[in-house]
């Protein structure tokens, strides 16, 4: 391929992919497009495996990033002159930093808190009475957990708008966070290689999925395996080419997210994406069948006596693979009624995904909680 071949956007499409393994290969700067003394700054992800993958900014990437933000937090239902307490964590993360410049140029006050140190969280939002929150899915459960816990009710909080996102999430936790803080839950995503934080942004007034930002950053759906460009609506991997970006652009970065590609409608000239069912490397393979976190996470909600901390543990039985999920029941969940709640999950999961699964339901506060990103899953199976 010669840059001469891309004459359009759709010419794209027989350009090849980019990939993590690109990108940590040229590790640490490789990938950069502009002299050293023009990068402003680096952020890194800490990945699972292996180094970690850098990327920079230039002045003028910083720029766009922060008003892809502030456009962001706007979208959500955010105003200047609005309090926003930032919980996403600050440093090589892009969350605390991406979040804190958007906020400052939509023209918000930002409280830079951080993730960790919950009680401090709870007594932080009580005092300065943010209008805004911004912080992992999971994270905001288990501050609204910390609130219950000092017998203070989540919902009289100040707060009115959560904009929740750097994890998958479902329609599921959205109702629990909305209604356990009384507030309205948007969903927000972004990945480092991209930009960061405010590549799309789910709005207030529709809450149906994510628009994106196409004017810095051109998306394409793909077939995971043969890698072919699917038509809009079809669901697969989420592939991003960015359009503006200076000291480290990718073509056709392929984010490993799985979504489809739906018309704008809050904002008509951006289409949307739907709410990320999982990731391609977060899928369990369970005797054939393909599961992911996520429809665990709407099945355990969707029981009354089940909270919405959960752990899965992949183990080999015999030669099989075998997933075990443990639960926290509710507070409120009698000893007694637990058998039949997990009863509830195992049938669901085996009707609706079709494979079994082992569930515990546990005691509350026994599973280990998230400050930032959760990471729901563990994989101790033998490898022989
Ligand atoms: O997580 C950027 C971010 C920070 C987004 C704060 C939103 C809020 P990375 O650490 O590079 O960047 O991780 C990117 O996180 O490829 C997805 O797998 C996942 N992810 C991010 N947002 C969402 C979301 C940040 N709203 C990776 N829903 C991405 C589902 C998400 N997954």
């Amino acid at each position: 391929m010669h840059p001469d071949d891309c004459r359009e956007l759709a010419d794209l499409a027989r350009f090849p992919t980019t990939s993590k393994a690109d990108l940590r290969d040229n590790y640490p700067f490789g990938m950069f497009a502009v002299p050293r003394d023009q990068v402003r700054r680096v952020h890194a992800s800490s990945g699972t495996t292996g180094r970690p993958t850098v990327v920079g900014y230039t002045e003028r990437d910083l720029d766009i990033w922060a008003t892809v933000m502030a456009r962001s937090i706007r979208a959500a239902g955010g105003r200047p002159g609005d309090t926003v307490h930032n919980a996403y964590g600050y440093g090589l993360f892009t969350g605390g930093l991406g979040a804190h410049y958007g906020a400052e140029k939509l023209g918000c006050t930002v409280v830079p808190v951080s993730g960790g140190m919950t009680a401090r969280q709870v007594q932080l939002i009580t005092d300065f009475r943010p209008r805004v929150i911004m912080v992992t899915p999971s994270y905001m459960l288990t501050v609204i957990d910390e609130f219950e816990s000092q017998g203070i009710d989540p919902r009289s909080s100040s707060l009115e708008i959560g904009v929740f996102g750097a994890e998958p999430w479902t329609e599921q936790l959205r109702q629990e966070l909305e209604q356990r803080l009384d507030i309205q839950a948007v969903d927000i995503y972004g990945l480092s290689e991209v930009i960061g934080p405010g590549v799309a942004q789910e709005c207030g007034e529709t809450k149906d999925g994510l628009h994106i930002w196409e004017d810095h950053f051109y998306p394409e759906v793909i077939d995971p395996i043969t890698g072919e460009v699917l038509p809009e609506g079809e669901p697969g991997e989420l592939v991003f080419t960015s359009l503006t970006k200076e000291a480290m652009p990718v073509v056709r970065y392929r984010t490993r997210d799985l979504t489809r590609l739906l018309p704008g409608t809050a904002r008509p000239g951006m289409r949307r994406m739907e709410k990320i069912t999982g990731r391609t490397d977060d899928m369990i393979i369970l005797r054939g069948v393909n599961l992911f976190p996520t429809q665990i996470e709407e099945i355990v909600l969707r029981t009354p006596d089940l909270s919405p901390h959960f752990a899965l543990e992949l183990t080999t039985r015999g030669r099989a693979d075998h997933l075990v999920v443990r639960i926290e029941a509710r507070p409120d969940c009698p000893l007694e009624r637990r058998p039949a709640a997990a009863t509830e999950v195992v049938t669901t999961i085996k009707d609706t995904v079709g494979t079994s699964v082992e569930v515990l339901v546990v005691d509350p506060e026994t599973l280990p909680r998230s400050v930032g990103k959760l990471q729901r899953l563990v994989d101790n199976r033998n490898r022989a």
